[in-house]
């Protein structure tokens, strides 16, 4: 916990909101995937962990039904109101769309507020890198709601109502795996996490001489939603299509075997590359963390490295910014593994870099992609940290 933000953040409270006795400070992380991705919405297995980076949050409860909401995160930002007897109409707020559909996800559950809140927030996860600013801000908005109205939910409850709310008041159809590495991360600990029915387990991540990096392409503009969108539908009809010939709930009941015996029910080329990678991808979360439960460093790199390549010509979520960290990063024989993080379409990467390559890596690695891109990566050496916490 960086006690700056948090001084930084409740100071921000008291200049918007005005000296208030009753607010307190808190916190939920971030994430990075280490492997299992676009699995998360078919049924399979994912391995996040929650980072010691998030979003920072003050709040305190209201005697009327207003929310106010400010941003410290945005230049010239201001404060957002919203009426807890209209939530709807902030579907189109901005960023407050987010916290208010975790208001709105609490009500669908029966869990009624009866009075507002005001609430500051100051991120330190970069923009747009795909580090799920926005899943942590949900389970911050969760987190404090639970805690100002003392409604009896878990923290995995947290987590799904902030996918419900994602889902269905601002329009992204991701699966689970954002939202529960931020509610149930644990301090130097990966979640291995079942997608079919939550049940999870953690696995210690000691990188004896070596780091997480994280590379951000920095890449603008992008248009994550609908394509995201568009590659769940593509799983979703090749799975009902699948099903006329073999029972399975989702494309993670399918090994890879398996899935090369039924392939052709699959009627459409891309759909079937599409449904091969989530099929695949599970497999190679499984194996890596079997490697890694086996001390197998190694082995684990070279699943991260084949599931970028997966991403990239398969699943087609990467794009130039991307694969160019991932292949210039393989070719430093300190890089352990690398390869794209979240959703893709820009965003980060993640690599396991020995410590004393660390430097190279940055310089290396950062020289290629600014040659070739045109503009700057920026690189984060992180940490794991735990879930959401009043600080
Ligand atoms: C985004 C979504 C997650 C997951 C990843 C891809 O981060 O929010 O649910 O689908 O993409 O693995």
């Amino acid at each position: 916990m960086d006690q700056k933000m948090k001084a930084d953040v409740l100071e921000g409270f008291e200049k918007v909101f005005g000296k208030n006795d009753n607010v307190k400070a808190y916190f939920a992380p971030g994430r990075v995937n280490l492997i299992g991705e676009h699995t998360d919405y078919n049924g399979g297995h994912v391995f996040p962990c929650a980072l010691t980076i998030g979003t920072y949050g003050a709040a305190a409860k209201r005697d009327d039904r207003k929310m106010r909401f400010f941003s410290m995160n945005f230049e010239n930002s201001r404060v957002i109101e919203a009426s807890l007897d209209d939530l709807e109409s902030s579907k189109t707020a901005g960023w407050t769309a987010y916290p208010v559909g975790v208001v709105w996800a609490f009500e669908k559950r029966g869990f009624k507020l009866d009075k507002g809140f005001d609430m500051c927030i100051f991120g330190n996860i970069p923009n747009g890198s795909g580090l799920s600013s926005s899943a942590s801000l949900e389970v911050l908005t969760g987190f404090i709601i639970r805690d100002l109205f003392g409604f009896d939910v878990t923290n995995q409850d947290l987590a799904l109502i902030g996918q419900y709310s994602e889902n269905n008041f601002n329009g992204c159809n991701c699966g689970i795996m954002d939202q529960f590495a931020s509610a149930m991360g644990k301090e130097n600990n990966a979640i291995f996490l079942d997608t079919s029915d939550l049940s999870f387990e953690y696995a210690p991540i000691t990188l004896k001489g070596a780091k997480i990096v994280i590379a951000n392409t920095n890449k603008k503009h992008k248009l994550t939603d609908s394509q995201y969108n568009a590659r769940r539908s593509a799983c979703e009809k090749a799975l009902e299509e699948l099903q006329a010939v073999v029972d399975i709930k989702g494309l993670g009941d399918l090994t890879p075997e398996e899935f090369e015996k039924h392939k052709d029910a699959i009627k459409d080329d891309d759909r079937r590359t599409k449904a091969k990678h989530a099929v695949y991808e599970n497999q190679r979360t499984l194996d890596a963390v079997k490697a890694l439960k086996a001390g197998d460093l190694e082995k684990f790199g070279q699943l991260m490295k084949e599931s970028h390549i997966s991403l990239r010509d398969d699943y087609d979520v990467t794009g130039i910014e991307l694969d160019t960290l991932a292949e210039e990063a393989w070719k430093i024989p300190g890089v352990i593994g690398s390869r794209m993080t979240g959703g893709g379409f820009g965003g980060c990467t993640v690599s396991i870099v020995k410590d004393e390559a660390v430097e190279e890596f940055k310089e290396k690695v950062g020289k290629a992609y600014k040659d070739k891109i045109g503009y700057d990566a920026t690189f984060y050496t992180v940490e794991i940290g735990s879930g959401p916490a009043v600080i």
